[in-house]
């Protein structure tokens, strides 16, 4: 069975854990999808992970469109929820409906923005033209060069405040579930305890209702891997292997046996 918003309700309120994570190709997200991952979000992470940019600004429509094109080719079960990138819905309501259209008509299932309060008539514009909406609060990466820099939000009571009621406006606006990234646990707990919609964590302690990561940093895979990722697997150190190992048999003359027939 597909997995919809209303199966992501369900479980929060059975208290069953989501199992969220990235993908941007085929590969990876059919694998995820068949080891049953319940949402696979196409993230602006792919700007960093596979794309070789300092952070996610760069990422366009373009770019995302393809990433998003080859995972819903391997994906029939999960949630397949496209990240809106960096100018894509902030400069005006008509341009955030017209793009997140784009990735729905394109195979998203849902799509995810940053921000809180300050896009509030974006999300309620997407809401309104019947466009399944993720929310993201806490360290949203798109403002990381206003900010200055990665850290984790949720340390001073002013900050606390101004996260939980984003929450609830959020939760008003409509939107089927929240993640909060790098925010104090505490207060993870809490928003998570006072909404009726799921709220996901990356480096946000246990509490919340599932768990987002990059799908490349647990598998050892990024070029920096985040304190708050487990890795599972060093790709990239079986990775460097495979290559030394490949450069090594082809200038000693190891090849593939092939046949003349
Ligand atoms: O782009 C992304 O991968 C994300 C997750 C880190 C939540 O937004």
């Amino acid at each position: 069975m597909r997995v919809t918003v209303k199966t992501l309700l369900e479980k929060k309120k059975k208290k069953e854990k989501a199992v969220l994570l990235t993908a941007y190709d085929y590969t990876l997200a059919r694998i995820e999808d068949e080891e049953g991952i319940d949402v696979i979000l196409v993230g602006d992470s792919v700007g960093m992970v596979l794309l070789g940019y300092e952070d996610t600004i760069p990422v366009t429509m373009e770019e995302m469109l393809v990433f998003l094109k080859a995972v819903r080719r391997g994906v029939e079960r999960a949630m397949v929820v496209a990240d809106m990138p960096f100018l894509s819905y902030q400069v005006s309501c008509e341009e955030a409906v017209r793009n997140a259209g784009r990735f729905l008509k394109e195979g998203a299932d849902a799509v995810k923005l940053e921000g809180g309060r300050e896009v509030l008539d974006k999300i309620k514009a997407l809401i309104n033209s019947g466009i399944p909406v993720m929310g993201h609060l806490g360290l949203n990466p798109q403002w990381v060069r206003q900010w200055g820099g990665y850290r984790r939000f949720g340390k001073t009571e002013k900050e606390r405040k101004k996260i939980m009621e984003d929450a609830l406006l959020l939760q008003d606006a409509g939107v089927f579930s929240i993640i909060l990234e790098s925010v104090s646990p505490s207060l993870a707990k809490e928003i998570t305890e006072k909404l009726e919609i799921p709220v996901y964590g990356i480096g946000s302690g246990p509490h919340c209702d599932g768990q987002i990561l990059v799908v490349h940093d647990i598998l050892g895979f990024s070029p920096h891997i985040p304190s708050h990722a487990k890795v599972y697997v060093n790709l990239l150190e079986e990775a460097r292997r495979a290559v030394r190992k490949y450069i090594e048999e082809v200038k000693g003359g190891v090849y593939p046996e092939e046949k003349d027939s």
